[in-house]
């Protein structure tokens, strides 16, 4: 049942405060510090694992290049993410020392599942993060991380991908004090900033009324675009994907230094661009490309943390998030672009739960 709410969507979106509680404080212990036990690999594994690849399809694919940044940033380990149906036909360099983590809502993925048996018979450990016990890829897999963000029924992910995001994280974080790459303190410090998240979530979510109202003025658009830096990039192709795939809406993600590569030719008078500037260190390069596309006619939608006010000279309106470590501000992002796009998708009179074309698990190639 929706639970008094109009759709699955919103209902599983107002669900993630409780989700990203669920999936890491079930795998803290009395100390406060990460304990997986479904995963096995051993410290001495661990340290000879030289390569991980993070494989997926969709929004889990888009949660794996979050996860990416995580792992080489805390385990010092080089991560490659790749879209599983790539992946599985191109030969990559896979053996003994890999390990390969699938990242998997329904666990049933035709292509994830596939990349997985062929990582596998090349010799790497698999990893898979997956929202359903007992599923395919839950099988198939040496170790497997739950994330605990219950049934998910629309077809547009929203919960699943916040929790797969957490679990990513603890996942970086449990590699890095095991190989010895953070400090004690630096890692107790990342968990409690983690555990901060879900709170900042459900702030967003009941102060989402200016958000419903900017779906109104974007609605009848023909394309949305949307920029980002580093980790903003990531979400900027979630944000893009859940926007097209409800929608209809011609939705596309840029990396904002590409913009004179080509993309800024794309910029119409009014054409929404939604422009996502959480990193710290490259929130004045984001200004700039905001203020470049809106000097093209852009209707610049800027997201930026609170207390960030110098976007407001770059940006027609602006979506505040509360105050995040810049390495989590991913959990936070998501959550106006999803709730934006549903907005925009009910207002345009589209099913949201079940968008024309597309079916919830992908079991065939
Ligand atoms: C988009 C969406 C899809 C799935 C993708 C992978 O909102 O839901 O892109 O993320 O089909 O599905 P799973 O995670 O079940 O392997």
């Amino acid at each position: 049942s929706k639970g008094g709410f109009d759709h699955f969507m919103i209902k599983e979106i107002n669900e993630q405060p409780n989700g990203i509680k669920e999936t890491l404080n079930r795998r803290l212990d009395e100390n406060g510090d990460i304990k997986l036990d479904d995963i096995k690999l051993t410290k001495a594994e661990l340290d000879n694992i030289n390569k991980v690849y993070i494989v997926a399809c969709g929004t889990a694919y888009y949660a794996g290049l979050v996860g990416k940044h995580a792992i080489e940033k805390f385990a010092k380990i080089p991560v490659e993410t790749d879209i599983a149906s790539e992946f599985r036909y191109r030969d990559a360099f896979v053996d003994e020392n890999t390990l390969l983590i699938v990242v998997s809502q329904s666990g049933e993925t035709a292509d994830t599942l596939a990349a997985l048996k062929e990582a596998k018979s090349k010799g790497a450990r698999i990893l898979a993060i997956t929202n359903v016990v007992g599923s395919s890829v839950s099988r198939e897999a040496d170790d497997v991380f739950y994330t605990w963000a219950g049934p998910e029924i629309a077809v547009a992910s929203t919960k699943a991908y916040t929790t797969q995001l957490v679990s990513l994280y603890m996942i970086a974080l449990d590699f890095a004090i095991k190989k010895g790459t953070i400090t004690k303190e630096q890692y107790k410090t990342m968990i409690s900033k983690l555990g901060e998240t879900s709170d900042k979530v459900q702030e967003i979510i009941d102060n989402s009324d200016d958000i419903e109202k900017i779906a109104e003025e974007i609605k009848d658009s023909k394309d949305a675009f949307y920029l980002g830096r580093g980790l903003d990039y990531c979400l900027a192709m979630e944000g893009a994907l859940k926007l097209k795939e409800i929608s209809y809406i011609h939705a596309e993600a840029f990396p904002a230094g590409e913009l004179k590569h080509g993309p800024i030719a794309l910029i119409e008078e009014g054409t929404p661009v939604i422009s996502i500037a959480t990193q710290d260190v490259l929130f004045e390069k984001m200004v700039s490309n905001m203020k470049e596309v809106k000097a093209r006619g852009a209707y610049v939608i800027a997201l930026a943390k609170e207390g960030n006010k110098e976007v407001e000279k770059a940006a027609d309106r602006v979506i505040y998030i509360p105050e995040v470590d810049d390495v989590l501000s991913s959990i936070l992002t998501v959550v106006p672009l999803q709730i934006l796009s549903y907005h925009v998708a009910t207002k345009r009179g589209c099913d949201v739960d079940k968008p024309r074309n597309l079916a919830k698990s992908v079991t065939v190639e």
